[in-house]
């Protein structure tokens, strides 16, 4: 029996391609995965337990022990909802800190994988096509210019009540985006095959249909 189908969609930070992939998923009636959400969930948790940034044993360890559940648009790890502080910028830090050791992705490569059920997935991260649904039938990398992501980051913020400066978001992603792409375990990356989908100059609606009609395309072959 085939596997149900997945469309990966990787790309930078604050690139869009959370809020793209989930309209996606919601458009076909696909399940949906956020995998930084999952590598956030570890820095959260290592920051309550006062784990190490450094300590990727330990890390690695928490990572596969972690109690996590996703349910009805709400995170939880233990039975505490923890949805917005996963969002926290310093956890997105964080998280590409400890992203970087292969103890952590080793450990959420079975759950990331078990997201994969009937009718479908679609699967937003860095490695979702490189590494863990190498076999998607739809690979998407999504991005938007640096500047585009950081004003989209400080509209994000500011909506929020959250007070940001322009120069130290911009200073932020251009370091993540560096310790993503230049790591040495499952960087981010455009694979082979991959459609690239530039959306600095694309509404959410526009780049939404853009990958729609990829996925017609390829379900039609
Ligand atoms: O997509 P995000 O900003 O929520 O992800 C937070 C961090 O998690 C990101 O900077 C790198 C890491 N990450 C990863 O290494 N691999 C993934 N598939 C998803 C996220």
């Amino acid at each position: 029996m085939s596997l149900p189908p997945v469309i990966a969609i990787d790309g930078p930070t604050a690139s869009g391609k959370g809020t793209v992939a989930m309209q996606v998923a919601n458009r076909l009636g696909f399940h949906y995965l956020d995998s930084g959400a999952l590598y956030r969930l570890v820095a959260l948790a290592s920051q309550q337990k006062g784990i190490s940034p450094s300590d990727s044993c330990a890390l690695g360890e928490l990572a596969f022990a972690m109690q996590i559940e996703f349910k009805n648009g709400l995170i939880f790890l233990g039975n505490i909802d923890v949805t917005w502080a996963i969002r926290d910028e310093s956890i997105g830090v964080l998280a590409s800190q400890i992203a970087v050791y292969p103890e952590v992705r080793d450990a959420l490569l079975a759950l990331q994988k078990g997201f994969r059920r009937a009718p479908g997935l679609v699967a937003d991260g860095r490695d979702m096509a490189s590494r863990i649904f190498t076999d998607a039938v739809l690979k998407v990398f999504l991005t938007a210019s640096v500047q585009a992501r950081a004003e989209r980051r400080y509209k994000q913020l500011i909506a929020k009540g959250i007070s940001a400066r322009m120069d130290v978001l911009l200073q932020d992603l251009q370091e993540r985006d560096a310790r993503d792409i230049q790591r040495a375990t499952a960087p981010l990356k455009q694979v082979e095959g991959a459609h690239l989908l530039d959306t600095s100059n694309l509404s959410i609606d526009q780049a939404v249909e853009r990958v729609l009609s990829w996925y017609q395309e390829v379900s039609r072959n």
